[in-house]
């Protein structure tokens, strides 16, 4: 058998890279954090059995039209939003995620981000470093108590139930949200299943961890910061678009809320002119909630173990579109 064309969208540890060049034909855009561009992308594709990409990559129908030999899809990461899986289904390739393996790393990323808001660790820093720090006062940089108060979380999947374990050394009551509730969930933490409503009016921390979805997009928009707390923080580790930014820099600017948390943008990279950079209330990262390096390294290899099953016939791991494979596998036939 030839041995499968691959290409791999950004340079990925070498554990991963390994694996591919084992027993794959390998063509990389060989840059450290420069996506690659769009044409270059479509073209290297024209010719590939399988992509690894990244998330800054849109696989849609216009990258699908030009690709007819591919077969596999891995993403290295666990959303997939860049993705139009309906129309690599009905293009017959297999997508694949990275789901589990930076479920921890993400939780820990999220409470860094609640704390960090909660207790205005950025803003306090900037007070040093500016030489503003005069003298200790009662209620110089005061802000909020973690220990003890409600936590919302919406879209309780693994990361989300990551997110409630840790709030057990908290002492805090646990609210969620998703579309099912999840007994295992309840009992294991205690967690209350509510409404989208009820969570945004009790909570005195509302985190995001749901897919980005035409359902879950601006899911946070206007009407929902209105019913939150003037004491909330909202802490987004999920994707931007699931919350209205402009919506959210009048909520920060006029008090509806307290602060917020924000690894994901609505349109990343954001620079420094971001209206929402601009606030103190804000704590502001570059979309890091996975970055440790050894689960970025699990990741590349979980991505590059996906890659290697779908050009070689095996079932992908952590398939996103199974009735690729069912289809596959009752003669439907590969690709090309
Ligand atoms: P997951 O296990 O699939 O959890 C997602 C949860 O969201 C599920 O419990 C799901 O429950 C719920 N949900 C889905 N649609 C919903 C809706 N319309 N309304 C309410 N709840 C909904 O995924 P995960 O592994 O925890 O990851 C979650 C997301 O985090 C990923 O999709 C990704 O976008 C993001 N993420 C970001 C970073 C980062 O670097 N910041 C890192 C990792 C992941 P139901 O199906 O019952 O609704
Ligand atoms: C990162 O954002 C991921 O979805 O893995």
């Amino acid at each position: 058998m030839a041995r499968p064309k691959v290409y791999v969208t950004r340079r990925i540890p070498a554990a991963a890279m390994g694996l591919l060049q084992e027993r794959c034909d390998v063509r990389l855009w060989d840059e450290e954090d420069v996506p690659v561009p769009r044409a270059i992308l479509l073209d290297e594709l024209a010719g590939a059995d399988g992509a690894f990409v990244l998330l800054t990559e849109r696989i849609d129908e216009e990258a699908l039209a030009g690709a007819p030999r591919l077969k596999m899809v891995a993403n290295m990461a666990v959303g997939y939003d860049n993705i139009d899986v309906d129309a690599c289904t009905r293009a017959g390739v297999m997508v694949a995620n990275t789901p589990g393996v930076l479920t921890e790393t993400t939780a820990d990323l999220t409470w860094a981000l609640l704390l960090a808001a909660a207790r205005r660790l950025v803003e306090a820093q900037k007070v040093i470093e500016q030489g503003r720090w005069r003298a200790w006062s009662p209620m110089f940089l005061a802000g909020q108590d973690v220990y003890g108060r409600t936590l919302g979380i919406i879209g309780a999947g693994r990361i989300g139930a990551a997110v409630a374990r840790r709030a057990r050394g908290f002492d805090m009551t646990v609210l969620y949200h998703n579309r099912r509730r999840r007994p295992e969930l309840e009992a294991e933490t205690g967690a209350r299943y509510v409404s989208l409503d009820e969570l945004l009016a009790s909570s005195d921390f509302v985190v995001i961890l749901v897919p980005l979805t035409p359902e879950t997009r601006h899911l946070i928009d206007e009407d929902a910061l209105r019913k939150m707390k003037p004491t909330a923080v909202l802490v987004n580790t999920a994707r931007g678009p699931v919350v209205d930014e402009a919506a959210l820099v009048r909520a920060l600017k006029e008090g509806w809320i307290w602060g917020a948390g924000l690894d994901v943008w609505e349109k990343e990279p954001i620079g420094p002119d971001h209206p929402l950079l601009g606030l103190p209330n804000v704590v502001a990262l570059p979309h890091i909630g996975s970055a440790s390096i050894a689960t970025r390294t699990r990741m590349a290899v979980v991505a590059a173990e996906n890659l290697l099953a779908g050009v070689t016939g095996r079932r992908p791991p952590n398939l996103v579109n199974p009735e690729v494979w069912e289809r596959l596998r009752e003669g439907g036939g590969p690709r090309g």
